[in-house]
């Protein structure tokens, strides 16, 4: 038998009875992701070891590319850079080594930082003996490049990704900002990003470089990118991960920049958090220990209309905030802490709009505040104005479609039907708008839907306008049960095939994933 979830499916599939798993769900029931016989990770003490920063990653010499950017590249010289995907070795827990899937073997990858309408493109070298295809999460990519789920890069083989980083319809207020780039190869993505295929790719835009240059945010030094996981570990270092689970796969390590529970020394000063939620399943309900009040001014891949006071961040799995944190009067120690419960890959407890939360929570990173206090050099204030919103109307709209999240059969399927890469399920034409109605069917589960190409603007959430973070651009939604998200997307600039999944991962690899071209 081939441990692993493809060869699960396929067995599945060549059953021939059109059901991908037993009706009784026996594999998630009672296989070996049964709560019972889940390893617990090896102690330790937290806060022992450093934050680690990705690098970030340079360019190589130009070289031949196999790759069309279809006139998306506007005459800008391009720059290359070149990724292996390899197995790597780290450290996730002090003391206990770890073999692990990365960029470079690296976990998470190096940082690619570019800017908006600089075309980049990035040579992936496949030295892993399981298939990959990586998306850029939050990018207005052409549909080659998208990382369509099975557009493989085989073992052995490797694969140019070009990316013009163009603004939608070349609209500036469509400059993207807090990208990542993770494994989304058909039925393992799980698997692949849990290894450790995620990183950050980082776009500044005129925005962002007038908010620096006026000191109303904080320069590339005080900006700390944070990717949040959750792991489970073996006795011997090994990451844990169990295939035949499809609820959701939940660690019992939290993880910062891939090591457990670190620390930061920061000065008393303002400090930009960009914070990513990659993890399986693992929701996140965001605050300081403090309960300190911070500025909201990035959601999802944009920086947001204004900066709003928050002391509460919730990210479903994909979601990136960026934060503005006064640590001028902090104590000496400060940690950023998860208060969402969440016990089961299915979802937390409570709703998304109001989550079960538990104070104080899970510490997630410490951040030791030293040394004297700062001049103020990053005064962006509540409602100040960030990067502007150009909404889609309502007269734009050309079409409304619905779609349906639900369980089926032990797996997961979109309005009925589970993901098959050559079914197209909507064609949305080139340069129109649509209604999309996301809705949750309920069952108890949690599903970020994420939709690829376009930012979705949230017009109703349940019926009433979204919270004001929610109002502009997104790229993944979290329904709770039976919620329902009214969005508005267009479809901009590039043909081809995307696609819309649920980003838990267990959920999107068992089929919860459609399939629409832009035609
Ligand atoms: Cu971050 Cu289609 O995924
Ligand atoms: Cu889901």
């Amino acid at each position: 038998m081939n441990l692993t979830r493809r060869g699960l499916l396929a067995a599945g599939t060549a059953a021939g009875a059109g059901l991908l798993l037993p009706r009784s769900g026996a594999w998630a029931e009672s296989g070996p992701g049964s709560s019972g016989s889940l390893p617990r990770s090896p102690a330790f003490r937290p806060f022992q070891r450093e934050l680690f920063v990705p690098p970030t990653l340079a360019p190589v010499a130009p070289f031949a590319a196999t790759c069309d950017f279809a006139g998306a590249d506007r005459g800008q010289p391009i720059t290359y850079y070149q990724l292996t995907q390899r197995r790597g070795v780290t450290e996730i827990i002090p003391g206990l080594q770890t073999e692990i899937w990365g960029y470079d073997g690296l976990y998470p990858g190096p940082t690619i930082r570019t800017r908006i309408n600089e075309p980049v493109v990035v040579r992936q070298v496949n030295a892993l003996d399981t298939e990959l295809s990586v998306h850029l999460h939050g990018a207005h990519a052409l549909s080659g490049s998208d990382g369509f789920p099975n557009d493989f890069i085989f073992p052995g083989q490797s694969r140019d990704y070009c990316y013009p980083n163009v603004p939608a319809a070349q609209d500036l207020t469509d400059s993207f900002n807090t990208a990542w780039y993770h494994d989304h190869a058909m039925d393992i993505t799980g698997e692949n990003v849990y290894r450790g295929l995620a990183a950050f790719y980082l776009v500044s835009n005129v925005f962002e470089d007038a908010l620096i240059a006026q000191r109303k945010l904080p320069g590339r030094a005080f900006e700390l990118p944070l990717v949040l996981q959750d792991k489970r570990l073996n006795a011997d270092g090994s990451l844990f991960f169990n295939p035949f689970q499809h609820d959701g796969f939940l660690g019992d390590v939290m993880v910062v920049n891939g090591r457990a529970q670190p620390f930061v020394r920061v000065q008393r000063r303002k400090y930009r958090l960009r914070i990513l939620n990659g993890a399986n399943a693992r929701h996140f309900g965001l605050r300081l220990s403090t309960g300190a009040t911070f500025l909201h001014f990035g959601e999802d891949s944009w920086l947001l209309p204004r900066a709003l006071a928050r002391n509460y961040v919730l990210l479903g799995m994909a979601n990136r905030v960026d934060l503005l944190v006064d640590f001028r009067n902090a104590p000496n120690e400060v940690f950023l802490e998860n208060v969402l419960v969440q016990n089961e890959g299915r979802g937390p407890e409570g709703t998304v709009l109001a989550p079960r939360l538990k104070v104080p929570g899970t510490p997630l990173l410490k951040f030791i505040v030293e040394g004297p206090t700062q001049p103020d050099d990053a005064t962006l204030q509540p409602g100040d104005p960030v990067q502007p919103d150009t909404p889609i109307l309502p007269g734009e709209i050309v079409a409304t479609r619905t779609w349906e999240f639900e369980r089926r059969q032990g797996a997961w399927v979109i309005n009925d039907k589970f993901f098959d890469p050559d079914r197209v399920d909507a064609r949305p034409r080139l340069n129109t708008a649509e209604r999309w109605i996301l809705k949750n069917g309920g069952g108890g589960w949690w599903h970020p839907v994420h939709i690829h190409l376009e930012a979705m603007e949230i017009q109703r959430f349940n019926g009433r306008a979204p919270p004001p973070e929610w109002a502009s651009k997104k790229d993944t939604v979290i329904l709770g049960p039976n919620d329902v998200a009214e969005v508005f997307i267009r479809f901009r600039d590039f043909r081809g095939r995307y696609v819309m999944h649920c980003h838990n991962l267990e959920h999107e690899d068992m089929r919860m994933m459609t399939r629409w071209d832009v035609v």
